[in-house]
């Protein structure tokens, strides 16, 4: 496909989400062509590119359009890798890894709702996730649309909220699939951090409410207190109506503004069915509250 004509914007659900179609994203875009896509990215929240088949390196090349990529798996930028890497086959045979095998133990944080590096000091911006095997049902991932939670709050939770700061950190989410699974190295690499519970939108100014499955307890709240108000704002968020839950097909692309939803994974067949996504995630600019 020749990048000539304009992008077609086609909404998703009444609330976020849209696919983008009308521009091949495996090509180096210009700047001209990147910003409708941009602008898109503000507006709905998830970017949907259907039929655009990916490698490592065109995912990368096309990720740095909207910024300089998170490294994961090491504070040391020089051993650290551009992508995390969803699936449920060895990264050297290819097969299925055994359900009882840590590395499938692990990826069950996925299944709960968060957003992507609310754990580090700078969040990330977004995340892009494209699908490069998918099983043949099941394996969706679901999206929260964070702007519509904030927006139902009744306004006594809101003015609550808006003053508080949240404790985030990698422990409290792989805590919940399995106590103690994250090795004394990793827990040194990635103290906890403080996370504002919302994040406005720099462009249009939309309020999402900022929590998740990394977010622990509310700084300076008695722990049990800050941990059942996350639960009930979780509660309040995680209506249907504000879901999208989106059924891979291979060719995928999506890209999720981690400021304004939450997302997970959901269950399939891991034994019977294969499932390879890659994902790069693209830095934020700045703390949300200081450290
Ligand atoms: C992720 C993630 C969900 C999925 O890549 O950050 O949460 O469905 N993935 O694989
Ligand atoms: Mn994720």
């Amino acid at each position: 496909m020749r990048n000539t004509g304009p992008i077609t914007v086609r909404k998703l659900h009444p609330l976020f989400g849209a696919e983008v179609s009308g521009i091949d994203i495996t090509r180096p875009l210009s700047a001209r062509e990147f910003g409708p896509i941009r602008a898109a990215f503000e507006e709905h929240s998830v970017l949907l590119f259907r039929d655009q088949p990916m490698d490592d390196d065109k995912q990368t090349a096309f990720s740095e359009n909207f910024g300089p990529l998170e490294t994961t798996g090491s504070s040391n930028p020089a051993v650290g890798t551009k992508f995390q890497r969803q699936s449920n086959l060895d990264i050297e045979t290819g097969l299925p890894i055994p359900n009882d095998d840590m590395r499938m133990i692990y990826q069950k944080a996925n299944y709960f709702w968060h957003s992507d590096s609310s754990f580090k000091r700078i969040p990330s911006l977004c995340s892009m996730l494209t699908a490069r095997i998918c099983p043949p049902s099941g394996g969706n991932t679901e999206f929260l649309c964070m702007r519509a939670a904030w927006d139902a709050l009744p306004p006594a939770i809101k003015a609550t909220v808006e003053p508080l700061v949240a404790e985030h950190a990698l422990a409290y989410s792989r805590d919940r699939v399995q106590k103690g699974i994250l090795s004394a190295k990793a827990l040194a690499e990635l103290p906890p951090v403080r996370q504002r519970l919302y994040r406005d939108n720099p462009i249009n100014g939309r309020r999402a409410l900022y929590i998740g499955a990394h977010a622990g307890h509310i700084v300076g709240w008695p722990y049990d207190t800050g941990r059942a108000l996350l639960a009930e704002l979780t509660e309040r968020a995680q209506r249907p109506e504000f879901i999208l839950s989106h059924e891979w097909r291979e060719g995928d692309s999506i890209v999720w503004d981690n400021r304004a939803v939450l997302h997970r994974a959901t269950a399939y067949d891991t034994v019977k069915h294969k499932r390879l996504m890659q994902r790069t995630t693209i830095g934020g600019d700045a703390p949300t509250v200081p450290q």
